[in-house]
């Protein structure tokens, strides 16, 4: 622990009701991560998407009612086209055309959807607060739009598809009608859907806004639910999805843990994914009874300010290499030369300095 002394005023992030200061510092300054709370756990890499003060990509275009238009638009702005957001993120333009004609088997591990669904760029875009007092000039929307043929979707996932142990947060809301869901989750295919590893953060625009759906996939199969993977949080003093909340998740090897607002609210130890896996973001209908549908030429909306990621991936060095910063194996709090926190900062996104050699 720095004793206060040695710390820098302006330089000092101090939080006020913990009345601990911890020095600002740089990612490039941090050997790990350590995030707080139950899921603590140490963590080497850290990103952060800030969307809030991005006019210069404000474009907000219409929903485009053709599916085969919509799929093959092209992205919003020219953010979208940069090193920094396609070095981490892919913007989705599949449909579900595929599970749809398999949709009349009477096989519960295939998709129920009975509206065609397509992702498209056109639904991926950044938009001004308008906000009574708003909290930020501009923030990310993904949109999911029933039109008179089909619903079309947003979804962006990870170029990485190996991220193994990580804490995600975002400040979101979701806004719209019934029939829509918005999600954060990790996710790693396989061909058998029984082999799907997953760990969502889903809000049913359906249901009240103080309820989340939290799940270690897979949650059902061909003999119906399975029971322990997943849970319906309704707590009305901590959870409101149609305001700005923090949500995170944190996947640790024993459990995945949902936040809101830096409040535990459920851990699911049961069929934790084990293996490297994508982060995905998505915006969706598709008229199954999980989504329900949306009435026609209505829209829904997650809304994301920044997204806040420390994780871990499985690459490894190469043969004889160590990684950079590294190695430290034992006890990472002792062995990790400055350990950082992204919880214990006083500006969103900037790490502080929590332990340094000696200290
Ligand atoms: C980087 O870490 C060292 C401790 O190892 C600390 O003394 C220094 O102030 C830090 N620099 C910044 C810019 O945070
Ligand atoms: C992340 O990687 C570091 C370095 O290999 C390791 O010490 C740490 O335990 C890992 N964290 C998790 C949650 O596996
Ligand atoms: C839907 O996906 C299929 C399979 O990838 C593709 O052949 C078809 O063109 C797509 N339809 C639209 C409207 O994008
Ligand atoms: C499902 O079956 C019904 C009745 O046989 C048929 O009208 C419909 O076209 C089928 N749908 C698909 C997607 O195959
Ligand atoms: C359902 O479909 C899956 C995937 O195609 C298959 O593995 C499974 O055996 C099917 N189950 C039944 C009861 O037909
Ligand atoms: C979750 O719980 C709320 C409150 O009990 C309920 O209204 C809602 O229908 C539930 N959602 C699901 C998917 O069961
Ligand atoms: C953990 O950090 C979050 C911010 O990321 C904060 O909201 C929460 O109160 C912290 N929990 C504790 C126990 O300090
Ligand atoms: C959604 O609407 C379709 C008709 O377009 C209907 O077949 C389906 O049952 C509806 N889904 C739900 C969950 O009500």
């Amino acid at each position: 622990m720095p004793s206060p002394g040695w710390i820098p005023a302006v330089l000092a992030s101090c939080l006020v009701a913990v009345v601990v200061c911890y020095p600002l510092t740089t990612d490039s300054n941090c050997t790990c991560y350590q995030t707080n709370e139950t899921a603590s756990q140490f963590l080497t890499h850290h990103k952060f998407f800030d969307f809030r003060s991005l006019p210069q990509y404000v474009n907000v275009p219409k929903a485009i009612d053709d599916p085969a238009l919509s799929a093959g638009a092209d992205v919003t702005s020219s953010y979208f086209s940069t090193a920094d957001w396609q070095s981490w993120w892919q913007i989705q333009s599949w449909n579900n055309s595929d599970t749809l004609q398999r949709g009349n088997q009477t096989n519960a591990t295939i998709s129920d959807a009975t509206v065609f669904m397509v992702n498209s760029p056109s639904n991926i875009y950044f938009e001004r607060n308008t906000d009574a007092r708003p909290a930020s000039q501009t923030y990310l929307t993904m949109r999911t739009a029933r039109h008179t043929t089909f619903q079309s979707a947003a979804e962006f996932e990870s170029v990485a598809l190996d991220y193994r142990y990580l804490s995600v947060r975002m400040k979101a809301r979701t806004k719209g009608p019934p029939g829509a869901i918005t999600a954060m989750f990790t996710y790693r295919a396989a061909q058998d859907m029984n082999k799907v590893q997953e760990a969502d953060l889903e809000v049913r625009t359906a249901d009240p806004r103080s309820s989340i759906q939290y799940t270690n996939q897979p949650s059902w199969n061909d003999n119906g639910d399975v029971p322990g993977s997943t849970q319906n949080i309704s707590d009305p003093r901590h959870v409101d999805w149609g305001s700005w909340q923090v949500h995170r998740m944190d996947w640790t090897p024993k459990a995945s843990n949902w936040f809101v607002n830096g409040k535990l609210l459920s851990t699911i130890s049961f069929q934790v994914p084990r293996d490297g896996s994508q982060v995905i973001f998505n915006s969706w209908s598709n008229g199954g009874t999980w989504s329900g549908n949306m009435s026609l030429f209505t829209e829904a909306y997650l809304q994301v300010q920044w997204i806040d990621i420390v994780y871990n991936n499985t690459i490894k060095a190469s043969p004889g290499q160590p990684l950079p910063g590294w190695p430290f194996p034992g006890q990472p709090s002792t062995s990790c030369k400055n350990v950082c926190s992204i919880d214990e900062t006083s500006v969103i996104g900037t790490p502080v300095l929590i332990t340094t050699p000696g200290k």
